[in-house]
């Protein structure tokens, strides 16, 4: 029986950076498209008035959002109310708890810093806000290694079931990550050639143009590695490689990330680069000396009976020469130099593209017209479409609404992701300086060059 819909959104940290840029302009999105339909209330502590807090909402849509649609932000102002209060007095949970009315299943989104996740959950419980339909969401980062993840998860069970508890990562929203899984498992021809016998590495990009943009303090504790990819790009390795899960029931596919979790070793300081931009430093929030990754690279390797020996090269950093995310799975070569031209670059291989489109290609050599037997690489485009008019958060926290879990990290699936990097994070090897605009140190090319070489992501 599909559950029931939350009655009532409740967003911490409704003041926050994140509600501004983000959540206003999604809690706007889901009225319009009808999957929210019971009032929102919006929790902090700022001193502002429930008006002030409308005004800042409308803002940030226009700002940073997709603009003000009127007639839907107007039903959104007429059922906001606004507590405001510190999340450590007990009277900011029994203001919430008259604003929430007769809701029976409210969901609550922890748009706050993790170490305030127990203090706001103790406190809704306390005035009795958490009943069983009750559906929390936290944002990420879930913890910064495995001890204080599982802390973090202690912290949340002591009030909630693991079925209440949605952790947010946003790569699971994304139509292109779940493009990865519905393309494997929808083709018949793909699966008998998607493993070692013809894989020969997979390699992911996920660069960005961009630096810290303002977010140097936030940054600067946590890294890249932490920052993108023990969460977001490892999450996109499970869809790449687990087995194929059984649909019908959704939580098979949490199942099979976790069994391809646990079948990730643990990388070592061998298998990681990791490089920090020339300018860094001077950047508003970071410590003078930081020796915060702004760029890694890293090899992982599944021992399994499909994956074993075949690396996934993992590649992202800050200040980078393009803004894409790509993923590369590259096949080998022909067993056999049958035409003289073979000797070129690798090129099988099937290519999903991100962004800043989706794009999925195949490529094959192929011959180019005339007497001699050379060839050339062409590739199929099989899907080539701008992203998506929903964003991941609305796709996300629409699923939040209608409790369906499937896109949110599990908990055993944290656990083993930090388990995955806990002997390369923080300042595990030496950090290399690169110069914005480039791809990074080239200590990358010395020590972890996948064979056919780097591929740029296709913008
Ligand atoms: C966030 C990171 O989780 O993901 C940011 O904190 C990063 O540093 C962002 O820029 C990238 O998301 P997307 O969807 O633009 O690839």
């Amino acid at each position: 029986m599909p559950a029931e819909k939350s009655d009532a959104l409740v967003l911490f940290g409704a003041t926050g950076d994140l509600a501004h840029k983000k959540l206003f302009d999604t809690i706007q999105a889901l009225y319009r498209r009808g999957v929210l339909e019971g009032p929102v209330i919006g929790v902090a502590k700022s001193g502002m008035t429930r008006e002030q807090v409308i005004d800042r909402a409308r803002e940030g849509i226009t700002t940073f959002g997709r603009g003000v649609d009127e007639g839907v932000f107007k039903k959104f102002a007429d059922q906001f109310q606004y507590v405001d209060g510190d999340y450590a007095d007990p009277a900011t949970f029994q203001n919430l708890k008259k604003a929430l009315g007769d809701a029976k299943r409210p969901l609550f989104y922890l748009a706050i810093p993790p170490v305030l996740f127990g203090t706001v959950t103790k406190g809704l419980k306390a005035a009795g806000c958490l009943n069983d339909d009750a559906r929390v969401v936290v944002e990420k980062p879930f913890g910064h290694d495995a001890a204080s993840a599982k802390a973090l998860n202690r912290t949340l069970h002591e009030v909630l079931e693991e079925h209440q508890v949605f952790r947010i990562d946003h790569y699971l929203g994304k139509e292109a990550t779940q493009n990865v899984l519905y393309t494997r498992f929808a083709n018949a021809f793909l699966e008998p050639v998607w493993n070692r016998n013809y894989i020969s590495n997979i390699q992911i990009t996920m660069a960005e143009s961009f630096g810290v943009q303002g977010r140097g303090a936030f940054y600067d504790a946590t890294g890249c590695l932490r920052d993108v990819i023990e969460n977001h790009l490892m999450q996109v390795v499970g869809f790449l490689c687990m087995e194929p899960p059984y649909w019908p029931d959704k939580e098979r596919v949490r199942d099979e990330q976790v069994k391809l979790f646990k079948s990730i070793r643990t990388i070592s300081t061998n298998d990681i680069v990791r490089g920090q931009f020339e300018g860094y430093l001077q950047e508003p929030g970071v410590a003078p000396n930081s020796q915060t990754e702004t760029f890694a690279a890293v090899r992982v390797f599944i021992d399994n009976w499909r994956w074993q020996g075949v690396p996934i090269y993992i590649r992202a950093g800050k200040n980078l020469p393009v803004s894409a995310t790509e993923v590369r799975v590259q096949f080998h070569r022909p067993p056999q130099v049958v035409f003289p031209d073979e000797q070129a670059p690798m090129h099988n291989y099937v290519r999903f593209l991100f962004s800043p489109r989706i794009e999925i290609g195949i490529c094959m050599q192929v011959k180019i017209d005339g007497e001699r037997m050379v060839g050339e690489p062409m590739e199929l485009k099989v899907v080539d479409q701008q992203p998506d008019e929903m964003t991941p958060y609305e796709r996300l926290i629409g699923d939040a609404i209608q409790g369906d879990q499937a896109l949110f990290a599990r908990q055993d699936v944290v656990e083993e992701g930090w388990r995955i990097v806990e002997k390369i994070i923080g300042n595990s090897v030496p950090v290399h300086p690169y110069k914005p605009g480039t791809w990074g140190p080239d200590a990358v090319n010395d020590v972890l060059l996948p064979s056919g070489g780097w591929h740029a992501p296709q913008v």
